[in-house]
């Protein structure tokens, strides 16, 4: 008798979404001993907040978190799983894990949310706000803030010029777009690009601004950490 397997996600189903967590970067600028994603805030692993936030997140059929081949410092957890298939530049990193998540049985008009694993003070409800305002757009979008201060130019370490601020974003994560067009988006635009959205800009396409809390900071620099560990505390009960 022949033996036929279903296909992990039939055709014409219902479009899943899928959290994806780069978390294989070295974190140069933030003067740690090893990888700022494995700092410990509040008594656990930094990464561990982000991935609180996203397996809180009922909508979500998986989350999956990407680290560096060989790095064996995060296991798989209750709602997440990692892969070590991390690359030289967060959109390898990121492309990697999407051919991974195809290969799991994703399917190509899924929603995939991508989340730096660095902003660990993201929140259940802005993740859901993001999924509100995208799931029935044509392209997807991001979480992002107007910019409030005054924008320079620099040259020479002076100021060139004051550079009007209105309509101007700051980009957050997560940004959500379709497994397919992501994966071919990010295939065009190569290893420079620093987030999801200018891939697909890069297309033509125009991605949704979802206007997001300043609290969703990516620790970057060494005073990042007294920050966020400041605003963990200030969501204790
Ligand atoms: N990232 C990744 N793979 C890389 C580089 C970055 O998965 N090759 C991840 C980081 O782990 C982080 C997110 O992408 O969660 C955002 O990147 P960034 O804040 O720049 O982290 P790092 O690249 O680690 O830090 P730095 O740029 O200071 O070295
Ligand atoms: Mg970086």
């Amino acid at each position: 008798m022949a033996l036929i397997l279903a296909p992990a996600h039939p055709p014409n189903s219902p479009a899943r979404l899928h959290a994806l967590i780069p978390a294989a970067g070295i974190g140069s600028r933030a003067g740690t001993a090893g990888p700022k994603q494995y700092e410990l805030l509040d008594g656990r692993l930094l990464v561990l907040h982000t991935l609180s936030a996203f397996t809180r997140v009922r909508r979500l059929a998986s989350v999956l978190v990407v680290v560096a081949p060989g790095d064996q410092r995060l296991a798989a957890g209750e709602g997440y799983d990692v892969v070590p298939c991390g690359g030289a530049t967060r959109a390898a990193s990121v492309a990697a894990g999407l051919d991974e998540l195809a290969r799991r049985g994703a399917s190509g008009h899924d929603w995939v949310l991508v989340h730096d694993a660095a902003r660990c003070l993201v929140q259940p409800e802005w993740i859901e706000a993001l999924i509100a305002a995208c799931e029935h757009d044509t392209v997807g979008g991001l979480l992002a803030q107007p910019l409030t201060d005054t924008l320079k130019a620099e040259e020479g370490g002076r100021v060139q010029a004051t550079l009007p601020r209105g309509g101007k974003w700051l980009a957050q994560t997560p940004q959500m777009f379709r497994l397919d067009t992501l994966r071919q988006a990010l295939a065009q635009a190569g290893d420079a690009v620093t987030d999801e959205a200018s891939a697909i800009e890069a297309m033509g396409l125009r991605p949704m601004l979802v206007a997001a809390s300043g609290q969703n900071i990516k620790v970057t620099w060494p005073e990042d950490f007294a920050l966020a560990q400041a605003v963990l505390r200030s969501r204790q009960p």
